[in-house]
């Protein structure tokens, strides 16, 4: 008995090592941790339970068959993070480097699986050369049979994928269809055809880091939805993006505890809006002062920042933030900020997220590109992300909103539970310049002093349409509220919406505008 169980204990201690010290140090050489080391600070204390530690390839070709070392290159397994039950895998990079074979792939499947079954959440730690050369096409089976498994898993558990190192041809496929993916400058890199191969096809010259590093897919591509300087950095904020979010698509997340004594009628509110209507103001100043403790994780920070999206907690509850950024191209919605705040809308709507929505939106973004790269089909993607949420969805309308822009922005029309303005709204077909440009276009020719024409006019249409109450008086806009009285108003709209039940239409699958 004794001999048995110090044979136990010797397997696990070489299958710890993975592909040895060496290997391990060449890792920590290169400014990254090992796939163990990675578990260790994501998850909670000793709560990591590691399965399928003894699984090797079963591969005899090119000398693999001499070549055994348990675990084949990922370590997985469930633990908790924030409390809560979480299944993951961490590939090992010091084995094969982190390449994926038939029995790698297998392992992760039992997982997600196993995450399917119980409604847990998947962190995926990604470190992998990609599929195992040596085993040719059982590797890209191994890769498919997982995006089969992403995809069928995509709306029922979070999944959250990070990239701590290389993640090349079609292995990004698999963080591509998760929900949110991580990675750290300057060690992480994923794109479909590397530095080499893009040289021979397009002749172009480019560095790992500016094809596919962390950078170029936080603030080019939009294919990260956050990047940080380090992995400790990093797997932090796996472990602070995991506490907003709920164990599956039947669960709701977790609502921490309020001190409701803490001061919640903040009247620096009032003076943020300028007085001119063209004068740029940050709206993340705003979202700090309502969300608790000005914790606001925001996702895509430097992607499309003409649109901010991101978590917060409004009395301890969680939500799911979507604003106009009226400091970058004051606010317009064009391509990139429509598709990434669809895709965020839908995630929320999946996970059961309220949202709460923070307009000053001036309209859609004119011109050729634009419109010749499909801003009415990627506008649709926002349009319809709305009014497909079935979410506890509360609008608080800052400034302007105007034109098809005050439609998306989760209007009264497309099921805004609570559709609140300040008085410093304006909500009309567009801005009062362009309008009395048009409507006046007659007058202002006729008249003797067109300038000051312009100006009556002006005065006229600003009077009528620039402001909150032609809506409220239609009952579009629910109130109009006092900038500092906003976070009673939505702690008390999200409390009476937790009961909320909305249904969408039985269908097999709808047909959102890609
Ligand atoms: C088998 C691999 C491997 C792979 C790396 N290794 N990639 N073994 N299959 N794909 C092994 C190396 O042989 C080496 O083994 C060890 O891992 C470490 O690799 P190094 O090259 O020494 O490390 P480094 O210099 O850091 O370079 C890392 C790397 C490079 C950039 C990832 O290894 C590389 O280019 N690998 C090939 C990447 C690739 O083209 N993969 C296929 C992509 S296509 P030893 O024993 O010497 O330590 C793909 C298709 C997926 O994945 C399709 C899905 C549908």
């Amino acid at each position: 008995m004794k001999d048995k169980i110090q044979e136990l204990l010797k397997r696990k201690e070489i299958a710890k090592l993975g592909g040895g010290e060496e290997k391990i140090n060449d890792q920590h050489n290169k400014g990254k941790l090992s796939a163990r080391e990675r578990i260790e600070l994501v998850v909670d204390e000793g709560t990591f339970e590691e399965i399928d530690m003894f699984v090797n390839h079963r591969a005899h070709d090119f000398g693999l068959d001499k070549i055994k070392l348990p675990g084949d290159g990922v370590i997985t397994g469930f633990a908790k993070i924030n409390g809560k039950p979480i299944v993951l895998y961490s590939q090992d990079f010091t084995v094969f480097g982190g390449s994926l074979s038939e029995t790698h792939a297998e392992k992760i499947i039992k997982i997600l699986n196993i995450a399917m079954k119980n409604g847990i959440p998947v962190l995926g730690l990604n470190d992998s050369g990609g599929a195992r050369i040596q085993e040719g096409v059982n590797s890209l089976g191994g890769y498919a049979d997982i995006f089969l498994l992403n995809t069928l898993a995509s709306g029922v558990i979070p999944q959250i994928s990070v990239i701590l190192g290389p993640c090349a041809g079609g292995a990004v496929y698999s963080p591509a269809i998760t929900d949110f993916i991580f990675m750290v400058r300057k060690s992480s890199y994923m794109f479909v055809t590397g530095p080499n191969v893009v040289k021979t096809v397009t002749h172009e010259d480019v560095s790992f880091e500016d094809l596919g590093g962390a950078e170029t897919h936080a603030a080019k591509s939009g294919v990260a939805h956050f990047a940080f300087d380090n992995e400790i950095e990093t797997l932090l904020n796996v472990r602070r993006l995991f506490s907003f979010l709920p164990s599956n698509f039947m669960d709701r997340p977790v609502d921490i505890p309020y001190n409701s004594e803490d001061i919640i009628s903040d009247e620096r509110l009032d003076i943020i809006i300028p007085d001119t209507p063209n004068k740029p103001y940050d709206m993340k100043e705003i979202i700090n002062l309502l969300v608790d403790k000005q914790d606001f994780l925001e996702v895509h920070a430097t992607y499309a920042e003409n649109i901010i999206i991101g978590f917060g907690r409004i009395a301890g509850m969680s939500v799911g933030i979507v604003a106009n950024q009226p400091q970058v191209l004051a606010g317009v919605l064009d391509i990139n900020a429509s598709v990434k705040a669809a895709r965020f809308v839908r995630f929320c709507d999946a996970f059961n997220i309220p949202l709460l929505v923070l307009v000053d939106v001036p309209g859609f973004l004119p011109g050729t590109e634009q419109e010749w790269n499909g801003i009415i089909r990627h506008g649709a993607k926002l349009l319809f992300a709305f009014c497909e949420a079935t979410v506890p969805k509360v609008t608080v309308i800052t400034r302007k909103a105007y034109g098809g822009a005050y439609d998306v922005m989760n209007s009264k029309h497309i099921r805004g539970d609570f559709n609140y303005a300040w008085p410093t709204a304006e909500i009309a077909v567009m801005g009062p310049k362009g309008a009395v440009e048009i409507i006046f276009k007659k007058e202002i020719e006729r008249s003797e002093n067109p300038e000051a024409e312009i100006e009556i006019k002006l005065e006229e249409y600003i009077k009528k349409f620039s402001n909150p109450y032609i809506a409220a008086e239609r009952g579009f806009i629910d109130d109009i509220i006092l900038p500092r009285d906003t976070k009673s108003k939505l702690i008390n709209a999200f409390h009476l919406l937790k009961t909320k039940v909305d249904k969408n239409p039985l269908k097999k699958h709808s047909n959102i505008p890609l």
